[in-house]
């Protein structure tokens, strides 16, 4: 693993991978390869901006030309892809630039690790793939029941990566992590979107009941395990990536909310997202055993996201007062009280 292509890189998940990476290392180098979307900002990459081990590429994932090019000019030797499109109330929206990039970029990519002959290419997915399970763990073998077009994208990308491995013996390796929290998150997806609400004291949209569980995952965390098996991980082979304890939505707003000395008054019910997954729980004992752990329980987690979120106003608040967010932001929420 020398030269890797980091595909998503300037989004939340990819550009903390650079930064552990960078961080740790200083015999690889780093090629970031974004299309930059409303979710890549080149400020997440900002640290890292004069690293003699790293370089930026504007492009796309579903354009094999430009995918080709960064190939053979950068000597790429391993894959990761994070670039997708990755919102599940925006899939319910616009669901066709999910099948596009998540399923059609992930096979461009595929063609082009096989033409190029990687050692590895390793696809970044989620345990949404599985679908609601309401009782027990999903282990890597479990069926795929995905219930959004965000999950049956994903879905998708995961199937053809297999297939590359089953079909061309290309050395695939599949992580599915479940939610990550932590800095550079775009305030769209639950933990920002309630941080930063209650520093302003604005309502906290809180979906049905309120009682749904995620695995919230700190993203350093998720980082050292994906690292984890790009070393020792089996080419062919899923490893499920979370710390293997849910916690309610509820539960998780509360704690916002006590950590920045805000009312619970604060939470305004809303009407719930249609098909919401009432429950991810994830078996990790396969990617433990390779010798991976978590470091972050979900306080630890929860304290250093909002501290980074009250830390960095400057970075949210330039996406929060823009115009295509307050769009979106009134497209998904307005009328939905109750
Ligand atoms: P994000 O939305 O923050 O960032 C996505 C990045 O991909 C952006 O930089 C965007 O510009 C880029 N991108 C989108 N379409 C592209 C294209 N066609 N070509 C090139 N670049 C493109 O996403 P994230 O939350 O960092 O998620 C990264 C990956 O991790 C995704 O594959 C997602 O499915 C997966 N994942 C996310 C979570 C989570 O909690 N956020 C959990 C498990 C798995
Ligand atoms: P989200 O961050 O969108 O991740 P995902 O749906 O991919 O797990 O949502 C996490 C949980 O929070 C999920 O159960 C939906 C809920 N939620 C709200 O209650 N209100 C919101 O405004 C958002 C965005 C999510």
């Amino acid at each position: 693993m020398k030269n890797i292509l980091v595909t998503g890189g300037a989004g939340f998940i990819g550009s903390n991978f650079v930064h552990y990476m960078l961080g740790r290392y200083d015999d690889v180098n780093i090629i970031v390869f974004d299309k930059l979307t409303y979710a890549g900002n080149m400020e997440n990459l900002a640290p890292v901006a004069d690293n003699p081990h790293y370089t930026f590429v504007h492009g796309d994932i579903c354009d094999a030309a430009a995918v080709d090019a960064a190939m053979q000019a950068h000597d790429i030797d391993t894959i990761v892809n994070f670039a997708a499109e990755t919102h599940v109330d925006r899939s319910l929206m616009e669901p066709g630039s999910f099948i596009q990039t998540d399923v059609y970029g992930t096979f461009v990519l595929l063609e082009a690790a096989k033409k190029f002959g990687v050692e590895r290419y390793h696809q970044i997915s989620t345990d949404e793939v599985y679908g609601e399970v309401m009782e027990g763990r999903s282990t890597e073998t479990d069926r795929l029941e995905p219930r959004s077009p965000y999950s049956a994208s994903k879905a998708g990308g995961d199937l053809l990566c297999l297939s590359y491995f089953t079909s061309f013996g290309l050395p695939v390796t599949i992580t599915r992590g479940s939610n990550n929290i932590g800095p550079y998150q775009y305030p769209e997806k639950v933990v920002p979107l309630f941080i930063t609400n209650a520093i302003d004291d604005k309502p906290l949209p809180l979906y049905g009941d309120g009682l749904q569980m995620r695995d919230y995952q700190y993203v350093q965390d998720h980082c050292a395990g994906i690292d984890v098996v790009l070393r020792k991980g089996t080419p062919g082979e899923i490893y499920n990536l979370g710390t293997g304890v849910e916690t309610t939505n509820i539960t998780m707003t509360k704690t916002i909310l006590k950590m920045l000395g805000k009312p619970e008054s604060l939470i305004q019910p809303v009407t719930d997202r249609p098909g919401h997954d009432r429950r991810y729980a994830l078996d990790v004992s396969k990617i433990e055993s390779l010798g991976w752990r978590t470091e972050f329980d979900f306080d630890r987690a929860i304290e250093a996201t909002v501290k980074w979120y009250v830390e960095n106003e400057d970075w949210w608040r330039k996406i929060k007062s823009g115009a295509a967010y307050e769009a979106y932001y009134a497209r998904n929420y307005t009328g939905r009280e109750v």
